[in-house]
């Protein structure tokens, strides 16, 4: 017989943990869902923790356990016949009397009671370690959310083998499309040092189910296998070990020949064979849980098979080869095409690349990889048909690459919860075979039998708080719950991670969730709606308003606004034929303007604005409606957050609020300039006549300039009239110290709150006041510009409004602006406007 008590948890020891962990803000999963705040209610479960086994992973379950219960508000208990919570791997457990031992698949975990004499058990019997920990992340999370556990019995596994994080770091430390701080992984070349942040965030995956990280930017990855970094990286591993995370690792296929003094990188070529196979035994000496590789190649400038005549599949399977005997895999991604298409060629069309390079490799790649398709066909836009591929890969694995970084969605400065997108595209029907395919089942490998496949999510976290943004995080909670459940919804998840993290009040889930839910539709509708992509700086920043940058170049992400009408033609009779890259009911679907669903209307057609939409509308009427609805929705987010002022800790309340604040500002910004934009090439005017008129508003081109210089902002839609006006040098030369801009006031009298719309840019931290008749306007008046925003010029990324509170104005009142430059910030100015008092 097992000794029943193999491992007793040292309480003791982990006391004195979670009161350092708390010291280290805004790094500590504590931030994020983790921290288990007191129910003020008893524990539905015991306090005393058994563990059988004694591995890191077990232990790591235990500890974490313990933490959650004792965070949770639960009392200690370590007496000697207690009910208690035994916590082990169902070979483990089959060693006990009594026990039903159930037959669990590797990750796969019960939860369940067991009366021993009078004693109650409560028994996390997982398929493996992993599973355990699954268990008990499950077990906290359902208390967490308040439920009682007193009778629960629950059975899970993961519907998906591959549950990945991407992260996109670089040796130097910094994070491609990151926005959460510098890498928690690398600095200066090399791994870090203190590698605690790693540990935690190895936690916190663990925590959702997710088994995968990679940790190194598909970009430039040649010398992450240089020996030393191998090194490094083993330690990371190590860190992310006990909690069942496996490190992965994105790697360049010309290799061979950038650090192994090979002439060539052709993956048929017997000696580059040999040398991934030296190459992957080497990582497996100090790393033999290593997941495996993720390839980005021959797209956006990385070399790859193409090079030698040879398919993704060759270079794959080279790869795989070599993976195989170790139980590694390859995520081969599928995003392949090229930026020089053509951009006066009707035909030339980015969306069809990944369909027609790798559809006819179907069945062609080894048993170990994976093919990686994002989620649409052209790259992370806030709206995208599913790709076709999905449907086009009946005899690979797949699986589907997620952002859950912000990169075309707002950068993590805008509250986007992107689990409802997740979840339309893992629940649509591909009807392949004109049969029920919902794309989840093809990930879970069940539609076409496939032996893997799964989820991967760029994650891009950094030291700053992982991503940046407290609310941002429910994405990186979102995708590992729907990687491990894509039948959960995306309000029940919302719901979950809510009262986990902001708190558990009725009021708080109900404001918070309504929030999160409606924050991706309200994005929509002020960036690109109808299926136009994110109308942003496609060559630049990717966050702020640029209608034309998709326009013009190679990179086809074109939506062919003109002057008569807008969207790509993608139909098989006049288009590009990307639409007959769908199975037939859905190809027959988006061939036609009149049957092809609204929200992707101008991903499929050129249709001219006056064209109806299925309620009637014209496509510019909607345009216009769906950019101010959706800027209003963002000020409504602002005000359902101060609802919850005082229900939420202050700290958190403060950084939101300013978050959505901002958020409400730019919302405007992105409203104005795609409206403005269409109203001018369309020529129609707005039936409710908002485009082109702003009551209220008062240009700087038109004040009273004192050192203040009109310019022209380019793109000209990022700026109120096209014009604004900074406070550069002038003709002679010297910067003035200050410049000033003054309106005389003719509206009634009152008070109001002024607006005033500026470009806070990189390069300094530019002051600004208000004054009415030479008195500060009110006590908020004065600020600093010091926000980190892209772009170095004004412009649509930058643009940010200043809302001053409660301004007292009678007719004739002069208001000044006053605006100090400092560095390269020259205090730009673009309007204000005057507007009834919010508050
Ligand atoms: C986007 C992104 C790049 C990234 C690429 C990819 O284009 O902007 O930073 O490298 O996707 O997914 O490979």
């Amino acid at each position: 017989m097992l000794k029943k008590i193999a491992f007793a948890v040292c309480l003791e020891a982990i006391a004195g943990w979670i009161g350092q962990s708390g010291l280290v803000h805004g790094q500590t999963p504590n931030q994020a869902w983790l921290e288990y705040r007191p129910l003020h209610t008893r524990l539905s479960v015991p306090m005393r923790v058994e563990v059988r086994g004694q591995s890191r992973t077990e232990r790591a379950a235990a500890d974490a356990l313990v933490r959650g219960l004792r965070s949770l508000g639960g009392e200690s208990s370590e007496e000697e016949g207690a009910d208690s919570i035994v916590l082990a791997t169902a070979q483990e457990m089959s060693g006990e009397k009594k026990s039903i031992v159930p037959a669990l698949a590797a990750d796969e975990f019960q939860i369940s009671w067991r009366k021993d004499q009078s004693l109650r058990e409560l028994d996390i019997v997982g398929g493996s370690e992993r599973g355990l920990l699954y268990g008990v992340f499950a077990l906290l999370r359902h208390l967490a959310d308040g439920e009682d556990m007193s009778h629960a019995v629950i059975r899970e596994r993961p519907a998906m083998a591959i549950r990945w994080v991407d992260e996109w770091d670089n040796a130097d430390g910094t994070v491609e499309r990151g926005y959460g701080g510098r890498s928690i992984f690398f600095e200066g070349g090399k791994v870090r040092e203190d590698l605690t942040l790693v540990k935690e965030y190895a936690r916190l995956l663990a925590s959702v189910g997710i088994d995968g990280c990679d940790v190194n930017n598909v970009n430039n990855a040649a010398p992450f296998l240089e020996p030393e970094m191998l090194k490094g990286l083993a330690r990371i591993a190590d860190a992310m070990r006990p909690w069942g995370v496996r490190l992965a690792l994105s790697v360049d296929v010309a290799s061979p020949e950038k650090i192994g003094g090979l002439k060539t990188y052709d993956p048929l070529d017997p000696q580059v064979k040999a040398w991934w196979k030296a190459k992957v035994d080497e990582i497996y000496a100090q790393m033999p849980d290593f997941a495996g590789f993720t390839v980005k190649a021959d797209s956006e400038g990385q070399p790859g098979p193409a090079s030698y005549g040879r398919t993704p599949a060759d270079a794959a399977n080279t790869l795989a080869e070599a993976l195989a005997p170790h139980g590694g895999v390859v995520l081969y991604r599928a995003f392949v095409y090229n930026h020089h298409l053509d951009w006066n060629d009707p035909k030339a069309d980015r969306a069809r690349a990944a369909y027609d390079i790798f559809h006819p490799l179907d069945g062609k790649f080894g048993p170990n990889v994976i093919v990686q398709i994002k989620e649409g066909p052209i790259d992370f836009q806030v709206r995208e048909p599913v790709s076709p591929l999905f449907g086009g890969l009946t005899q690979t694995n797949a699986a589907m690459e997620v952002q859950i970084t912000q990169e075309y969605l707002g950068q993590q400065r805008h509250l986007v919860y992107i689990a409802p997108m997740w979840k339309e595209v893992l629940d649509f029907d591909m009807r392949v075979g004109g049969a029920s395919t919902p794309v989840k089942k093809i990930l879970a490998g069940t539609a076409f039998h496939r032996p893997t496949g799964g989820m991967v999510g760029v994650a891009c976290v950094g030291r700053d708080g992982w991503l940046g943004s407290p609310l941002a995080m429910a994405n990186l909670y979102a995708f590992g719950r729907l990687a491990w459940d894509p039948d959960l919804t995306a309000e029940g998840i919302a719901e979950e991670w809510t009262r986990q993290t902001i708190g558990n009040s009725s009021k708080v889930v109900g404001t918070v969730d309504q929030m999160l839910m409606q924050s991706w539709p309200a994005y929509e509708d002020y960036t690109g709606p109808l299926g136009l992509q994110t109308l942003t700086d496609i060559t630049g920043s990717h966050y702020g308003p640029n209608v034309e940058a998709s326009e013009n170049n190679g990179w086809g992400q074109w939506h062919r606004a003109d002057r008569e009408g807008v969207g790509m033609d993608r139909s098989v009779a006049t288009g590009t034929g990307f639409a007959g890259q769908y199975p037939p009911e859905l190809a027959q679907e988006y061939e036609n303007a009149a049957t092809t669903p609204d929200h992707l209307l101008l991903f499929f057609h050129h249709v001219p604005y006056t064209w109806k939409l299925h309620d009637g509308k014209t496509v510019i009427q909607y345009l216009y409606d769906s950019h101010y609805a959706g800027a209003a929705r963002a000020a409504e987010f602002v005000k359902d957050w101060e609802g919850v002022k005082g229900m939420v800790p202050p700290d958190l309340y403060k950084d939101v609020l300013a978050r959505l604040e901002y958020q409400a500002g730019h919302a405007i910004v992105w409203r104005d300039a795609v409206v403005q934009y269409f109203w001018r090439l369309s020529g129609i005017a707005d039936e409710q006549g908002r485009a082109g008129s702003f009551p209220g508003r008062l240009e700087a081109e038109d004040a009273t300039l004192t050192g203040y210089q009109v310019i022209d902002v380019k793109p000209w839609e990022d700026a109120s009239g096209g014009k604004a006006v900074e406070c550069g040098s002038g003709p002679e030369g010297a910067a003035p110290q200050s410049c000033s801009a003054e309106w005389t006031y003719k509206g009634g009298a009152g008070v109001f709150d002024v607006a005033v719309e500026y470009f806070d840019l990189q390069g300094g931290a530019a002051r600004f006041e208000v004054d009415v008749n030479g008195k500060a306007a009110s006590a908020d008046a004065e600020w600093t510009a010091d926000a980190t925003l892209p772009s170095r010029r004004p412009d649509g990324d930058n643009s940010t409004r200043r809302i001053v509170r409660g301004v007292d104005l009678k007719p004739g009142d002069v208001i000044r602006v006053t605006g100090t430059p400092d560095g390269s910030d020259p205090a730009a100015l673009d309007y204000i406007e005057i507007t009834p008092l919010s508050h």
